[in-house]
């Protein structure tokens, strides 16, 4: 993995790296929104739920708008940053880039700021502890 380039800006490992399948496309050849609607949705919870120590649930994510196309054996990149904790929720940052298989520099495709708010078992807001 070293040889794969970070894209500009982001330090460190980004939580998902998923190689784009034939069944994620619409017939253009292009993946669908929904999938990498969803990986955003993964990497970001994956970085509320660590920090919440429970259960998180996806209260809203903002306008996501797709300004590259994901093509079959793309390698796609999700980074997710915690930006702020509130009482019960948190707001996450997550960007996402794709590298081409020709290895030249990442695409970015897009971001997204998405809020999670941390669950009991019964579903219901609890407190974000204390780091
Ligand atoms: C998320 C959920 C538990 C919140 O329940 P709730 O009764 O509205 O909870 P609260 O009013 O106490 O709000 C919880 C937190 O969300 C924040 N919040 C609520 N609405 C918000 C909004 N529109 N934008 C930003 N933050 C919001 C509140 O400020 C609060 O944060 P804080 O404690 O850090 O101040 C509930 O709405 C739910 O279960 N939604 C479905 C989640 C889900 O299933 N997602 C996946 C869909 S398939």
């Amino acid at each position: 993995m070293s040889t794969i380039k970070a894209p500009n800006g982001q330090d460190g490992e980004p939580i998902i790296r998923a190689m784009m399948m034939p069944r994620d496309t619409n017939y253009h050849g292009t993946i669908f929104g929904g999938i990498i609607l969803s990986l955003i949705d993964q990497a970001a919870g994956t970085v509320a739920s660590v920090r919440a120590r429970s259960g998180v649930v996806t209260l809203k994510m903002n306008e996501v708008i797709f300004h590259n196309p994901v093509f079959v054996g793309d390698l796609v990149s999700v980074y997710a940053n915690l930006m702020g904790v509130g009482r019960t929720s948190m707001k996450i940052q997550a960007e996402v880039w794709a590298h081409r298989r020709d290895g030249g520099d990442p695409v970015h495709v897009t971001s997204a700021e998405l809020i999670f708010v941390a669950v009991g078992p019964d579903r219901r807001p609890i407190p974000v502890p204390a780091e």
